[in-house]
């Protein structure tokens, strides 16, 4: 039930429709913290796209589970004792009760626990007798067991990533993905990858969608915001963000690929033959000028190989996912999950966990540095003053920025020379803005 009247949601999306608009470069402030904007982005953003949900790697034999969100929902991502991977509402069909109340875990069944209700991994309300408590006393006119079937999302994966959606119709995930694959082979799929641990949560008083447009599309902060990797001597100069290639890779899904000159690949030499066999010519070419690449898929999932720093004396990077799991407007918990080659050689997995906690993580030196610029922004939204659509922010770089011509980079969607520009960002927010009024023009 929506706390805010037709009309009310009506006068939302009227303002919106005015006010966001990205062909120009114009993004209003109270987006960002209105209540009545996040309520219909649950509804119309978190309730049919693609969200990543985890790693095949986390649920590695039957009946192994992990509790995620959707949404504002939990939900269980189960491998079934068919292997399959599947996506429930964590909901018992009798009374709504959690049935996982764990972040991880192995079962044979799901059994509730407040009345007993149990299911199969499948999902399935079990066979008469065993799937309610004195099932012949309590209903001696038996159970609609299709009925009790759990709650299932559309589940799909890419390269070992976890996706689920709502939507019962709609782009499969290979279509959702589009020109985006081609980048995220070069984090999770250039090898066989495991995650380290499990993955890390914290949360930061940040509306969830400033740290996700900064993935897809800012390269340009890193100058100011983490200027301290030139004064702590990490990087040669404070452009260090700036040389490579900035990409909109369409549906809303927009990355950096930052690039070097060295002339020699920074990634472990003994790990050269297993990139070459899982990479196209094209990305292993990329692969081999990287110093870093970030990205986000719309809405909220963000991958990221960090700019490679020195550790012990050798140069060092790794792969990375997020998600921005929004709780409520102006609140966000942070889902990081750390990556490492299987067969990658010692020093490669040792310092790159030394490089996790430096660098992109709860303790990261640029997390400090960032969470503390998206809390700010996010003070600034709500402030009263800002609560007008005149406070309208500026997405304006590179606006007539031409692409580059297919033979002057090997990736596909539209590439521009140099990482500093908003187009990605203006794209993800025509994709925000019409799906959020979709329907309702
Ligand atoms: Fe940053």
């Amino acid at each position: 039930m929506s706390r805010y009247d037709t009309q009310g949601r009506a006068e939302i999306e009227s303002r919106i429709r005015k006010t966001v608009v990205p062909e120009r470069g114009q993004i209003p402030m109270f987006t960002y913290t209105d209540p009545g904007v996040y309520e219909l982005e649950v509804e119309r953003i978190f309730g049919r796209n693609w969200l990543f949900l985890g790693h095949v790697s986390e649920i590695p034999r039957p009946g192994s589970f992990v509790t995620r969100t959707m949404g504002e929902e939990s939900v269980i991502v189960g491998r079934g004792d068919d292997s399959i991977v599947r996506v429930f509402l964590n909901a018992c069909r009798h009374r709504g009760m959690r049935l996982a109340c764990e972040d991880f875990g192995e079962v044979n069944n799901w059994r509730c626990p407040y009345h007993g209700f149990t299911y199969g991994s499948k999902g399935n309300f079990l066979g008469t007798f065993m799937g309610a408590p004195f099932e012949r006393v309590a209903y001696p006119e038996g159970l609609d067991r299709d009925a009790l079937h759990l709650v299932e999302a559309r589940c799909e994966t890419y390269k070992g990533l976890i996706f689920a959606t709502w939507a019962k119709s709609g782009p499969s995930l290979d279509e959702f993905l589009g020109n985006s694959k081609w980048y995220l082979d070069l984090v999770v799929g250039r090898a066989e990858m495991e995650v380290v641990g499990h993955p890390e949560r914290w949360m930061v008083p940040t509306n969830w969608r400033l740290p996700a447009e900064n993935f897809a599309s800012d390269a340009y902060h890193t100058a100011t915001a983490h200027s301290f990797l030139q004064r702590l001597g990490m990087v040669k100069g404070v452009d260090f963000g700036r040389d490579g290639y900035h990409v909109d890779a369409g549906g809303g899904h927009g990355l950096g690929v930052g690039v070097h000159f060295d002339g020699h690949s920074y990634f472990p030499e003994e790990l050269a033959d297993e990139y070459a066999v899982n990479l196209d010519d094209g990305q292993n070419q990329t692969l081999s000028r990287l110093k870093n690449l970030h990205g986000n898929i719309f809405p909220n999932f963000t991958f990221l190989i960090p700019n490679f720093i020195e550790v012990e004396g050798r140069r060092v990077s790794g792969a990375m996912l997020r998600v921005w799991q929004p709780v409520g407007a102006n609140k966000c918990q942070v889902w990081s999950w750390h990556f490492v080659e299987k067969n990658a050689p010692e020093w490669w997995k040792k310092l790159g966990r030394r490089m996790y906690t430096q660098t992109f993580s709860s303790s990261g030196m640029f997390d400090q540095d960032d969470t503390e610029n998206w809390e700010m922004q996010t003070r600034s939204s709500d402030a009263a003053l800002y609560r007008n659509e005149e406070f309208v922010l500026n997405y304006g770089m590179g606006l007539n920025m031409p692409t580059l011509e297919k033979d002057e980079f090997p990736g596909p969607g539209d590439v521009y020379d140099g990482k500093f520009s908003e187009s990605a960002a203006r794209t993800y927010y025509k994709v925000w803005r019409d799906q959020i009024l979709e329907g309702h023009k």
